[in-house]
């Protein structure tokens, strides 16, 4: 077997070398968090390759440790301690993520497939969308244990709010923090209830139409971005799942909201949703039931009932 990574560092393989694979590669390489290996189709392993190449030339200059490999094959992932997957195709303009479903199920059907021979123990992070039903897609297909494989939205949700609380506030955004849960759609669920500034709840800080109004573009966060650019996000999206990715591999143990899976938590059952976790070196470690208001409650099994629907569409395809 070829060594795509130092024995004595974590190795974090990526799944779809593309403009968040790119970024994750990156700022793994950074932090120094792994080595990583960059994984795409055949068609792609020149792209693979070169990023990798580049990402390693830039290590001398900033000065990181890190080998970085390209590859198309699957072997060259075994071993994997991480593995984020971000295979698939990105919206356009118009597009819900739901609209992605028939043709990312397909491409994750044969990613777990082979993750599953080369990487049963790794810990999985998901990010192509839509990303409810491509978590349990991953998970079933996969096999992989229920604390193993979780989708990333959550943080990435959350982050959102933050920014346009801060702007809105006049704050700095070290000091929102916001949390938001449910499906990675249009029903996601942003808790007003806690949100903070540094601990003060948000409530005393802002009035109730201009929260209503950062909750909604919160919603459609995602689809403001893909607007403007004609493609989907990548430089928080790779943020957010490299955080998740820190917090096992160090056992850091932070409560973040991820799609984990739900076995009766929140009255939700056999279902990867987004919900508050504990991330560590168990995986979701934990689900933290918290306490809801009753229309956030009412907005939760809204964003359940869609994320079913697209779950059983997708048993159909
Ligand atoms: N195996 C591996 N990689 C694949 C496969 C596959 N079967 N099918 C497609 N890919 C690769 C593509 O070749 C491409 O390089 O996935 C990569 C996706 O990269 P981009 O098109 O740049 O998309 P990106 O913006 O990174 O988004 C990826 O994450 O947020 C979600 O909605 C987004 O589903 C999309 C995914």
């Amino acid at each position: 077997m070829t060594h795509t990574h130092s024995q004595g560092r974590k190795k974090i393989s990526i799944i779809g070398a593309g403009n968040i694979g790119g970024e994750l590669a990156s700022l793994i390489a950074r932090t120094e968090l792994a080595d990583v290996v960059l994984l795409d189709i055949p068609e792609k392993e020149g792209l693979c390759k070169g990023k990798a190449l580049d990402l390693e030339q830039n290590g001398t200059i900033l000065g990181y440790d890190c080998r970085i490999t390209g590859t198309a094959n699957y072997k060259d992932t075994a071993g994997s301690d991480v593995v984020v997957i971000t295979a698939g195709v990105p919206r356009k303009p118009g597009m819900s993520r739901d609209d992605l479903l028939s043709i990312n199920l397909k491409i994750m059907r044969s990613v777990a497939a082979n993750l599953k021979d080369n990487c049963p123990g790794a810990f999985v992070i998901v990010i192509s969308n839509p990303l409810d039903a491509m978590v349990y897609e991953c998970a079933k297909v996969g096999g992989f244990a229920k604390n193993m494989v979780c989708g990333m939205a959550g943080v990435l949700d959350s982050a959102r709010m933050q920014l346009f609380l801060a702007q809105e506030l006049g704050v700095s955004v070290k000091d929102v923090r916001a949390m938001v849960l449910g499906g990675h759609g249009d029903t996601m669920v942003p808790v007003t209830s806690y949100c903070t500034v540094n601990g003060v709840p948000i409530k005393s800080f802002i009035a109730a139409d201009r929260l209503a109004a950062i909750v909604s573009r919160t919603a459609n966060g995602g689809g403001e971005i893909v607007k403007l650019m004609g493609t989907s996000a990548y430089y928080a999206p790779a943020t957010a799942a490299v955080a998740m990715a820190a917090s096992y591999l160090k056992d850091q143990k932070r409560l973040l909201p991820a799609a984990a899976y739900c076995n009766g938590e929140f009255g939700i059952s056999d279902l990867y949703i987004g919900v508050p976790t504990v991330i560590g070196k168990g995986g979701i470690e934990k689900v933290v039931e918290i306490t809801l208001t009753d229309d956030e409650k009412a907005m939760l099994n809204k964003s359940v009932a869609a994320v079913r629907e697209l779950v059983d569409a997708g048993a159909k395809l």
